[in-house]
């Protein structure tokens, strides 16, 4: 127990936690991807709401919804914890130096993209999860033809996509950089799987509010 303790406490340890939670939570944006590639089935919606009601009834998957919701909280407690605590690190006299030399551009990126992807996502719950979930809205897809029939609602998705893009694309080099996989003999792996997570997910999500936009 007192392993883990000390093992949290530390700031690596955070920052295992935090790739590790980040690679768990990438797992689930192939799935979510996945299953929204229905959207671009020509058949007014049924098999996406055939999907989504099945993914909504499912006990398994809602035991999983949890697991996820847990990650993503975790994530964002330990990205805190390690922003604070690099602040307290910080020289005494820092206002002295200027923010560049006290924070990289990667963890000025890190952190913007952070704020705005988790307002994407709080956004993102309430128009879908939270109307389905709460609400009682049946047709997902009938949801989200309304709501990319919006050039801003379209707008707002395309933009957070890209915000994503950035996100990840840091993440990863972060995350491998903390496991000790960077720069080792499976760089060329490590940098397509990369490659697929952080340009291939966001373009294939981006397309979808732009499909529906067109199509209305
Ligand atoms: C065009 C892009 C997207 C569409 C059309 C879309 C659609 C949806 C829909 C319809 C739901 C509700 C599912 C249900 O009721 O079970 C949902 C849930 C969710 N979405 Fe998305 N989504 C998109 C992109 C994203 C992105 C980029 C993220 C993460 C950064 C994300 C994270 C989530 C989460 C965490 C949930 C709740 C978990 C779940 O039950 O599946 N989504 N999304």
């Amino acid at each position: 127990m007192k392993i883990v303790n000390s093992f949290l406490t530390s700031s690596v340890g955070k920052k295992i936690l935090m790739s590790l939670t980040g690679l768990f939570l990438c797992s689930f944006l192939i799935i979510h991807v996945s299953g929204n590639l229905l959207l671009f089935k020509n058949d007014n919606g049924v098999s996406f709401d055939l999907y989504s009601h099945f993914m909504s009834t499912n006990l398994i998957i809602r035991t999983i919804e949890i697991g996820l919701f847990a990650f993503i909280l975790l994530h964002i407690y330990v990205g805190l914890l390690l922003t604070f605590t690099n602040r307290k690190l910080r020289p005494k006299n820092y206002k002295k130096y200027k923010l560049s030399e006290t924070t990289t551009f990667e963890s000025r990126i890190m952190r913007l993209s952070a704020v705005l992807v988790l307002i994407f996502l709080i956004i993102h719950l309430r128009t879908f999860w939270f109307e389905a979930r709460f609400l009682g809205a049946t047709s997902q897809y009938k949801l989200i033809l309304t709501s990319f029939s919006n050039l801003y609602y379209t707008g707002f998705y395309i933009f957070s996509m890209l915000l994503l893009a950035m996100h990840l694309k840091h993440g990863f080099q972060s995350a491998f950089q903390t496991l000790g996989i960077k720069n080792s003999n499976y760089n060329t792996i490590i940098n397509i799987f990369s490659f697929i997570f952080w340009f291939i997910i966001p373009i294939l999500f981006a397309s979808m509010p732009i499909y529906i936009f067109l199509n209305k």
